[in-house]
């Protein structure tokens, strides 16, 4: 179904949980702990579709040493009882990553599933390193053992929607994180 009411779209925004300014101020502090720890080596920031493009976008822009981006899209099979999954690379890579210090640029660590599988595929070709940088973290949901290496936000157990997470697809234009409710 298409949202086109604006008075349903506002009242499904519950609360504000992290500003706009909250976000920016972590996004810089971030962008500087990048220029330390990547200075002198080949960066690339790899963002994986959709819910990570505005993340992305400001992270890059808070970054001053030489990187460069890449763009990944995966979908994730379970069926609710394993507690591993699959993960099906829907959009790959174009650079050969054997050639780079990689750092994966996530919206969200919610059950782990995907990430955790995703690191495994993106392991095995050989990245002269490779981490995690999560916007969110929700560690409640963990359900596979998953640790970003760094984290700007730890949220509860809420879905939350904005600054690129959506709910069926809406709200990721929102410049703020906010709890989604449908009442
Ligand atoms: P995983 O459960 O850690 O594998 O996360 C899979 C994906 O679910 C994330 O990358 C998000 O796209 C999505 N997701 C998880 N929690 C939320 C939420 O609270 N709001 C919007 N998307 C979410
Ligand atoms: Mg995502």
């Amino acid at each position: 179904m298409k949202m086109t009411d604006e008075k349903q779209f506002q009242s499904r925004i519950s609360r504000v949980l992290i500003t706009e300014q909250q976000i920016a101020e972590a996004v810089r502090a971030a962008g500087e702990r990048i220029d330390r720890e990547y200075k002198g080596k080949p960066l690339l920031l790899v963002s994986v579709l959709k819910g990570s493009y505005i993340f992305l976008a400001d992270i890059s822009r808070a970054v001053s040493i030489p990187c460069e981006v890449g763009f990944m899209a995966a979908k994730s099979y379970f069926d609710g009882t394993e507690s591993s999954g699959n993960v099906q690379i829907t959009l790959d890579l174009a650079q050969d990553i054997s050639e780079y210090h990689v750092l994966i640029i996530e919206d969200i660590v919610d059950t782990g599933r995907t990430l955790s599988e995703l690191v495994k595929m993106l392991k095995a070709r050989e990245p002269l390193s490779l981490k995690v940088l999560t916007l969110l973290d929700k560690p409640d949901r963990r359900v596979v053992e998953f640790k970003p290496d760094d984290a700007l936000f730890t949220i509860p157990d809420h879905f939350v929607i904005g600054y690129g997470l959506d709910c069926g697809e809406y709200y990721r234009n929102l410049p703020y994180i906010a709890e989604y409710s449908e009442d």
